[in-house]
């Protein structure tokens, strides 16, 4: 299959085609996604809850990031691949924050990174524009900064939160964005920032509005408890993963694995000598 690009991302938006796009965390289940034929996929921060078992996406470093990012870029070449920066890595200083932003633009082969900002992250961005790296801008519910937003819930749902997010679109358009990736806001902000920007717009929980949609591919496919509302029943992984683990227990335990069919001989001759 052909390399999907920023070209193609674009291409979606004016010709109303819509972007399949799957979170991603290594380089097997890449493999996968790129042979069932999905476009897009994100090194998501969520690494920090479904990989790492952290409550929040806090404590994920950029070093994993970099690492896992590289392993879906290996496994996926032919997929347009975003990895996020995660909690503390383009925070304070500009010139930090760029560096960061390099080395994983760099050091993973990713198409795009993604950040979570708000209006005052648009030097950064700027910089990073002017640098020749390609920033998806996430608004709306940014889950790094959970601590301000106190908890995890929907955005833009008052007219004045709306406006707001809609602004920071816009701003992150004019600072040189080439996407933006929108979590948990009603369809009207969605819609909005379809009509007042000119960038593909991905939707985590944001209605039907925009270019392409995405979500923790983990809830979608059976392997965590809770399954957020916006998320699409794909499938059940989990079942046939623990009947697996579960028929290896069985054969163990019954005896009956290993067999001869599992290892290695030793001539009859090499057996005659063997500890003579
Ligand atoms: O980290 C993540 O998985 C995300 C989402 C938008 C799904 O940022
Ligand atoms: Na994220």
């Amino acid at each position: 299959s052909s390399k999907f690009t920023l070209a193609n991302l674009r291409a979606a938006r004016t010709e109303g085609t819509k972007v399949p796009m799957l979170t991603c965390y290594d380089y097997t289940t890449a493999r996968l996604m790129q042979q069932a034929g999905v476009p897009a996929l994100l090194v998501g921060d969520s690494a920090a809850n479904v990989i790492l078992g952290h409550p929040t996406t806090l404590p994920v470093p950029l070093s994993f990031m970099i690492e896992i990012a590289a392993a879906v870029r290996r496994g996926a070449p032919a997929a347009f691949v975003v990895a996020d920066m995660p909690f503390g890595s383009y925070a304070g200083s500009l010139g930090t924050a760029v560096r960061h932003v390099c080395q994983m633009a760099s050091r993973s082969g990713c198409d795009a990174v993604k950040l979570e900002v708000t209006v005052g992250h648009s030097k950064l961005v700027r910089s990073l524009a002017d640098a020749g790296v390609a920033v998806m801008a996430h608004l709306g519910l940014r889950p790094q900064s959970v601590a301000t937003l106190g908890g995890y819930k929907a955005q833009g749902r008052t007219a004045r939160q709306a406006d707001e997010i809609v602004a920071t679109a816009r701003a992150m358009e004019q600072a040189g964005a080439v996407a933006i990736l929108l979590e948990a806001v009603p369809n009207e902000v969605s819609a909005a920032i379809v009509e007042q920007t000119s960038l593909p717009v991905i939707g985590c929980g944001a209605g039907p509005s925009c270019h392409g949609f995405v979500f923790v591919t983990h809830d979608a496919v059976g392997l965590t408890d809770h399954t957020p509302r916006f998320a699409p029943k794909l499938g059940d992984l989990a079942t046939p993963a623990i009947e697996c683990y579960r028929r290896y227990v069985q054969q163990v335990s019954e005896g009956r694995y290993p067999s001869a069919e599992h290892g290695y001989e030793m001539p009859a001759a090499e057996r005659a000598e063997f500890g003579k």
